[in-house]
Protein backbone atom coordinates (compact mmCIF):
# COMPACT_ATOMS: atom_id res chain seq x y z
CA UNK A 1 0.00 0.00 0.00
CA UNK A 2 1.40 3.67 -0.99
CA UNK A 3 1.64 5.92 2.09
CA UNK A 4 -0.69 9.19 1.16
CA UNK A 5 1.55 12.21 0.00
CA UNK A 6 2.01 14.40 3.03
CA UNK A 7 0.94 18.48 1.98
CA UNK A 8 4.61 20.16 2.18
CA UNK A 9 5.30 23.55 3.73
CA UNK A 10 6.83 26.39 2.18
CA UNK A 11 9.92 25.29 4.44
CA UNK A 12 10.31 21.70 2.55
CA UNK A 13 9.09 23.39 -0.98
CA UNK A 14 12.76 25.61 -0.64
CA UNK A 15 14.96 22.38 0.71
CA UNK A 16 13.92 20.77 -2.73
CA UNK A 17 14.55 23.61 -4.64
CA UNK A 18 18.01 23.60 -6.68
CA UNK A 19 20.70 25.91 -5.38
CA UNK A 20 20.15 28.32 -8.16
CA UNK A 21 16.47 28.21 -7.63
CA UNK A 22 17.26 28.96 -4.05
CA UNK A 23 19.13 32.07 -4.54
CA UNK A 24 16.52 33.41 -7.09
CA UNK A 25 13.79 32.95 -4.90
CA UNK A 26 15.95 34.62 -2.10
CA UNK A 27 16.69 37.82 -4.20
CA UNK A 28 12.63 37.81 -4.77
CA UNK A 29 12.51 39.01 -0.73
CA UNK A 30 14.88 42.44 -2.06
CA UNK A 31 12.03 43.74 -4.76
CA UNK A 32 9.31 45.84 -4.17
CA UNK A 33 6.18 47.13 -6.24
CA UNK A 34 6.87 49.73 -8.68
CA UNK A 35 10.55 48.93 -9.10
CA UNK A 36 12.59 49.29 -12.15
CA UNK A 37 14.64 45.90 -12.43
CA UNK A 38 17.47 44.67 -14.32
CA UNK A 39 17.27 41.23 -15.81
CA UNK A 40 20.15 39.47 -15.97
CA UNK A 41 20.56 36.65 -18.34
CA UNK A 42 21.51 32.80 -17.68
CA UNK A 43 20.03 29.76 -15.96
CA UNK A 44 20.26 31.32 -12.54
CA UNK A 45 18.60 34.75 -14.01
CA UNK A 46 16.20 32.43 -15.30
CA UNK A 47 14.94 31.28 -12.27
CA UNK A 48 14.39 35.02 -10.77
CA UNK A 49 12.17 35.77 -13.45
CA UNK A 50 9.82 32.76 -12.93
CA UNK A 51 10.03 33.38 -9.14
CA UNK A 52 9.17 37.00 -10.30
CA UNK A 53 6.37 36.50 -12.88
CA UNK A 54 4.43 34.61 -10.34
CA UNK A 55 5.12 37.06 -7.86
CA UNK A 56 3.54 39.47 -10.49
CA UNK A 57 0.56 36.80 -11.44
CA UNK A 58 -0.32 36.08 -7.28
CA UNK A 59 -0.50 40.51 -6.94
CA UNK A 60 2.30 40.48 -4.03
CA UNK A 61 4.50 42.26 -6.52
CA UNK A 62 2.98 45.30 -8.66
CA UNK A 63 3.93 48.23 -10.77
CA UNK A 64 7.26 46.78 -11.88
CA UNK A 65 9.19 47.00 -15.02
CA UNK A 66 12.24 44.84 -16.30
CA UNK A 67 15.23 46.15 -18.58
CA UNK A 68 16.54 43.38 -20.21
CA UNK A 69 20.20 42.58 -20.38
CA UNK A 70 19.76 40.08 -23.75
CA UNK A 71 17.77 39.26 -26.43
CA UNK A 72 16.82 35.96 -24.64
CA UNK A 73 15.75 37.42 -21.37
CA UNK A 74 13.99 39.56 -23.07
CA UNK A 75 11.69 36.58 -25.13
CA UNK A 76 11.81 35.10 -21.74
CA UNK A 77 10.16 38.06 -19.57
CA UNK A 78 7.81 38.84 -22.53
CA UNK A 79 6.88 35.04 -22.47
CA UNK A 80 6.24 35.11 -18.48
CA UNK A 81 3.95 38.49 -18.44
CA UNK A 82 6.93 40.40 -16.83
CA UNK A 83 6.56 44.35 -18.21
CA UNK A 84 9.34 45.37 -19.95
CA UNK A 85 10.94 49.15 -20.38
CA UNK A 86 14.54 50.05 -21.99
CA UNK A 87 17.14 52.27 -20.39
CA UNK A 88 16.08 54.98 -22.40
CA UNK A 89 12.72 55.20 -20.40
CA UNK A 90 13.98 53.66 -17.55
CA UNK A 91 17.80 55.22 -16.96
CA UNK A 92 18.59 54.04 -13.32
CA UNK A 93 17.13 50.74 -12.70
CA UNK A 94 16.71 50.16 -8.93
CA UNK A 95 17.85 46.66 -9.13
CA UNK A 96 19.59 44.78 -11.15
CA UNK A 97 20.05 40.57 -10.60
CA UNK A 98 21.99 38.72 -12.58
CA UNK A 99 23.84 35.34 -12.22
CA UNK A 100 27.89 35.01 -12.89
CA UNK A 101 30.50 32.59 -13.60
CA UNK A 102 33.13 33.07 -11.14
CA UNK A 103 32.78 35.79 -7.77
CA UNK A 104 35.55 36.33 -5.86
CA UNK A 105 36.55 37.25 -2.09
CA UNK A 106 35.74 41.04 -2.82
CA UNK A 107 32.63 40.61 -4.68
CA UNK A 108 34.51 40.93 -8.29
CA UNK A 109 33.19 38.49 -11.44
CA UNK A 110 33.78 36.82 -14.27
CA UNK A 111 30.23 37.18 -16.31
CA UNK A 112 29.50 36.59 -20.65
CA UNK A 113 29.95 32.62 -20.54
CA UNK A 114 26.41 33.68 -21.90
CA UNK A 115 27.63 35.89 -24.48
CA UNK A 116 25.69 38.64 -22.79
CA UNK A 117 28.71 40.38 -21.42
CA UNK A 118 28.06 43.47 -22.94
CA UNK A 119 24.50 44.27 -22.39
CA UNK A 120 24.73 43.17 -18.30
CA UNK A 121 27.91 45.32 -17.57
CA UNK A 122 25.71 48.30 -19.63
CA UNK A 123 22.49 47.65 -17.44
CA UNK A 124 25.00 46.91 -14.42
CA UNK A 125 26.85 50.15 -14.76
CA UNK A 126 23.48 52.09 -14.74
CA UNK A 127 21.60 50.49 -11.90
CA UNK A 128 21.75 51.48 -8.26
CA UNK A 129 22.43 48.07 -6.68
CA UNK A 130 23.65 44.98 -8.84
CA UNK A 131 22.48 41.95 -6.25
CA UNK A 132 24.18 38.74 -7.99
CA UNK A 133 22.84 35.22 -7.46
CA UNK A 134 24.73 31.88 -7.91
CA UNK A 135 24.94 28.63 -6.72
CA UNK A 136 28.25 27.77 -4.47
CA UNK A 137 30.32 26.45 -7.32
CA UNK A 138 30.95 29.98 -8.50
CA UNK A 139 32.57 31.27 -5.66
CA UNK A 140 36.43 31.26 -6.27
CA UNK A 141 39.82 32.46 -4.32
CA UNK A 142 40.91 34.26 -7.58
CA UNK A 143 39.03 34.71 -10.64
CA UNK A 144 40.48 32.83 -13.44
CA UNK A 145 40.87 29.46 -11.74
CA UNK A 146 38.08 28.19 -13.09
CA UNK A 147 36.30 30.03 -15.99
CA UNK A 148 37.91 31.59 -18.95
CA UNK A 149 37.20 35.22 -19.27
CA UNK A 150 35.21 35.97 -22.44
CA UNK A 151 36.46 38.97 -23.96
CA UNK A 152 34.10 40.87 -26.69
CA UNK A 153 35.73 41.94 -30.33
CA UNK A 154 34.36 43.66 -33.30
CA UNK A 155 34.55 41.24 -35.93
CA UNK A 156 36.94 43.26 -38.34
CA UNK A 157 40.64 42.41 -37.63
CA UNK A 158 39.52 39.89 -34.97
CA UNK A 159 42.52 37.46 -35.70
CA UNK A 160 45.13 40.23 -34.77
CA UNK A 161 43.49 40.38 -31.35
CA UNK A 162 44.53 36.59 -30.90
CA UNK A 163 48.35 37.05 -30.53
CA UNK A 164 47.93 40.02 -28.19
CA UNK A 165 45.59 38.15 -26.04
CA UNK A 166 48.60 35.26 -25.67
CA UNK A 167 50.59 37.98 -24.69
CA UNK A 168 48.65 38.75 -21.62
CA UNK A 169 48.88 35.04 -20.28
CA UNK A 170 45.83 33.90 -22.06
CA UNK A 171 45.08 30.81 -23.97
CA UNK A 172 42.04 32.61 -26.13
CA UNK A 173 39.52 30.30 -28.01
CA UNK A 174 37.59 32.23 -30.20
CA UNK A 175 34.31 30.98 -29.64
CA UNK A 176 31.26 28.87 -31.63
CA UNK A 177 28.19 27.95 -31.85
CA UNK A 178 27.89 24.83 -34.36
CA UNK A 179 30.17 25.06 -37.34
CA UNK A 180 29.65 28.95 -37.37
CA UNK A 181 31.42 31.51 -35.59
CA UNK A 182 28.96 32.52 -32.34
CA UNK A 183 27.83 36.10 -32.60
CA UNK A 184 26.83 38.49 -30.03
CA UNK A 185 23.58 40.30 -29.98
CA UNK A 186 25.56 43.15 -30.81
CA UNK A 187 26.81 41.26 -33.85
CA UNK A 188 30.45 41.08 -32.54
CA UNK A 189 32.50 37.78 -31.67
CA UNK A 190 34.15 36.38 -28.06
CA UNK A 191 37.28 35.03 -27.42
CA UNK A 192 37.02 32.96 -24.25
CA UNK A 193 40.66 33.56 -22.56
CA UNK A 194 41.55 30.58 -20.22
CA UNK A 195 44.37 31.89 -17.31
CA UNK A 196 45.97 29.57 -14.63
CA UNK A 197 44.49 32.39 -12.21
CA UNK A 198 43.94 36.56 -12.53
CA UNK A 199 46.22 38.25 -9.90
CA UNK A 200 45.34 41.65 -10.86
CA UNK A 201 42.27 42.22 -12.37
CA UNK A 202 42.16 45.87 -12.62
CA UNK A 203 45.26 45.59 -14.45
CA UNK A 204 44.21 42.97 -16.90
CA UNK A 205 40.49 44.68 -17.92
CA UNK A 206 42.76 48.12 -18.08
CA UNK A 207 45.11 46.32 -21.40
CA UNK A 208 42.49 44.75 -22.28
CA UNK A 209 40.28 47.95 -23.28
CA UNK A 210 43.42 50.10 -24.52
CA UNK A 211 43.16 47.67 -27.70
CA UNK A 212 41.12 48.82 -30.52
CA UNK A 213 38.37 46.32 -31.45
CA UNK A 214 38.26 45.02 -27.88
CA UNK A 215 34.97 45.86 -27.59
CA UNK A 216 34.16 45.25 -23.37
CA UNK A 217 34.84 42.01 -21.23
CA UNK A 218 33.79 40.29 -18.53
CA UNK A 219 35.59 41.14 -15.89
CA UNK A 220 33.16 43.26 -13.74
CA UNK A 221 35.44 44.48 -11.09
CA UNK A 222 33.59 46.92 -8.62
CA UNK A 223 30.03 46.43 -9.83
CA UNK A 224 28.28 44.00 -7.59
CA UNK A 225 27.33 45.63 -4.19
CA UNK A 226 26.11 41.94 -2.77
CA UNK A 227 25.78 38.55 -3.89
CA UNK A 228 23.50 35.76 -2.64
CA UNK A 229 24.98 32.38 -2.76
CA UNK A 230 23.78 28.90 -2.06
CA UNK A 231 24.82 26.18 -1.47
CA UNK A 232 24.57 22.68 0.74
CA UNK A 233 24.94 24.42 3.89
CA UNK A 234 22.25 27.33 2.82
CA UNK A 235 22.25 30.97 2.09
CA UNK A 236 25.26 33.40 2.02
CA UNK A 237 24.71 37.03 1.41
CA UNK A 238 27.99 38.40 1.08
CA UNK A 239 28.15 42.08 0.62
CA UNK A 240 30.63 44.80 -0.37
C1 LIG B 1 25.51 35.55 -19.19
O1 LIG B 1 26.16 36.24 -20.20
C2 LIG B 1 26.42 35.35 -18.02
O2 LIG B 1 27.05 36.50 -17.57
C3 LIG B 1 25.65 34.65 -16.92
O3 LIG B 1 25.30 35.54 -15.91
C4 LIG B 1 26.47 33.57 -16.41
O4 LIG B 1 26.94 32.80 -17.49
C5 LIG B 1 25.76 32.70 -15.39
O5 LIG B 1 25.01 31.71 -16.00
P1 LIG B 1 24.24 30.59 -15.19
O6 LIG B 1 23.32 31.28 -14.26
O7 LIG B 1 23.50 29.83 -16.27
O8 LIG B 1 25.24 29.73 -14.51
Amino acid sequence: MTAPLSPRSPADIFLVMNPKQRAAEAALEQVQSGMVLGLGTGSTADYFLQALAAAIKTGRLADLRGVPTSRQSERRAQYLGIPLASLVECPTPDLTIDGADEIDPHLNLIKGLGGALLREKIVAQNSRRLLIIADSSKSVPALGVKSPLPVEVAPFGHESHERFLRSLGATPILRKAQDALYTTDNGNYIYDCRFSRIDDPEQLQSALKSRAGIVETGLFIGLAHEAIIAGDEGLEHRTR
